[in-house]
């Protein structure tokens, strides 16, 4: 079976799960909250986070109960959350095929819509986790923020080195994606080294993603993404394959690219040849292969559950970590 018709249910069953929760906080709160609420998280996301939460958990012996999908769902409000203020950060104009909630309802909706669903995430995860939980759940959060702003501290270096963008990825990403298989793992009865595994598997899983989405800037069709091609070098953000082409040049190629970079204008104009560029050193075939080790090594802390735990959930969490590398959405 492919992946996709794997895990048709559970994404549906999150949905599900995800408008009853609305329904019961939303009942009389702002109209216009609402609907920016409703705008944001029905929109066609893949939900990967809350899938890896579930998963991890019924790779340890937890069956379908409601209160573990309450719980998955803190991922997807989380996520949603950092969407909507990423998306004010970056000043995107789409998301999953829409204008992004900035752009339709204004700055400031976007980021209250954002704080709600953040709120929301917390009280879940106390409510259906426990402390323990919480803390893992909150220490990701602060390491979000905390990678946007190394991203902030990075906004003018056109000269980023490897650690330095692995350093924002790692926060800005793959520190959620590394809670939710630890929080799933703990949850289903895993022990410390699980959930040391877990979260590894996680992370790995989150920087690869963070590079493929970071190509799909570069590569991907906007009709598929459902975000414009383009946006990260516009705005100046200085992702790996660009890194890699940087360090292959010459210093007199190296002054006229940094020239191009220190400019918006430019940069926008210079698209095309920034893409020729990456493309000559071997910018994107090498960034594909780095997401590639890291999946490796996400599936190597996976691989010891095989024939210990439910095969069916092990089989789905080694096929969403081969789908990150060909993902086109
Ligand atoms: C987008 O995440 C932001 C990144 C961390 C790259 P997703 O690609 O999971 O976005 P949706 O939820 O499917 O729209
Ligand atoms: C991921 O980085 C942002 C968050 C983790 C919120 P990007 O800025 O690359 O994500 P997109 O491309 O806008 O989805
Ligand atoms: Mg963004
Ligand atoms: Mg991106």
């Amino acid at each position: 079976m492919k992946l996709f018709e794997l895990i048709i249910p559970e994404s549906q069953r999150i949905d599900s799960v995800m408008r009853a929760d609305l329904v019961e906080v939303t009942h009389d709160t702002d109209g216009l909250l609402n609907e920016v609420l409703e705008y944001s998280l029905f929109s066609g996301g893949k939900k990967v986070r809350p899938l890896l939460a579930i998963l991890s958990a019924r790779l340890f012996g937890k069956q379908r109960e409601k209160s573990l999908y309450n719980l998955a769902i803190a991922f997807e409000y989380l996520h949603v959350a950092t969407l909507l203020h990423d998306d004010v950060i970056d000043n995107g104009e789409y998301r999953r095929g829409k204008l992004t909630a900035q752009r339709k309802y204004g700055m400031i909706p976007a980021i209250l819509a954002g704080d709600f669903f953040h709120s929301r995430s917390m009280e879940l995860m106390a409510r259906y986790g426990s402390g323990e939980l919480l803390d893992i759940f909150c220490e990701a959060t602060r390491g979000m923020v905390d990678g946007e702003f190394v991203q902030l501290r990075n906004a003018s270096n056109y000269n980023l080195s490897v650690d330095q963008y692995f350093e924002g990825i790692i926060g800005k990403t793959a520190l959620l994606i590394g809670a939710a298989t630890e929080i799933g793992c703990c949850y289903g009865g895993g022990n410390k080294t699980d959930r040391d595994a877990f979260r590894q598997y996680g992370i790995n899983l989150g920087c690869a993603f963070q590079i493929i989405d970071d190509l799909l800037d570069y590569q991907g069709d906007e009709k598929k993404t459902g975000k414009s091609v383009g946006n990260d070098l516009a705005e100046g953000k200085i992702t790996l394959p660009l890194i890699y082409a940087l360090n292959r040049v010459s210093s007199d190629e190296k002054k006229h690219f940094m020239e191009i970079l220190a400019s918006k204008e430019k940069r926008k104009k210079a698209f095309y040849d920034i893409y020729e560029l990456i493309s000559s050193r071997n910018g994107f075939v090498d960034s594909r292969k780095k997401a590639q080790k890291l999946i490796d090594q996400a599936l190597g802390h996976l691989s010891p559950y095989k024939s210990r735990c439910d095969s069916h959930a092990f089989s789905i969490l080694e096929e969403l970590a081969l789908y990150v590398l060909t993902r086109e959405k």
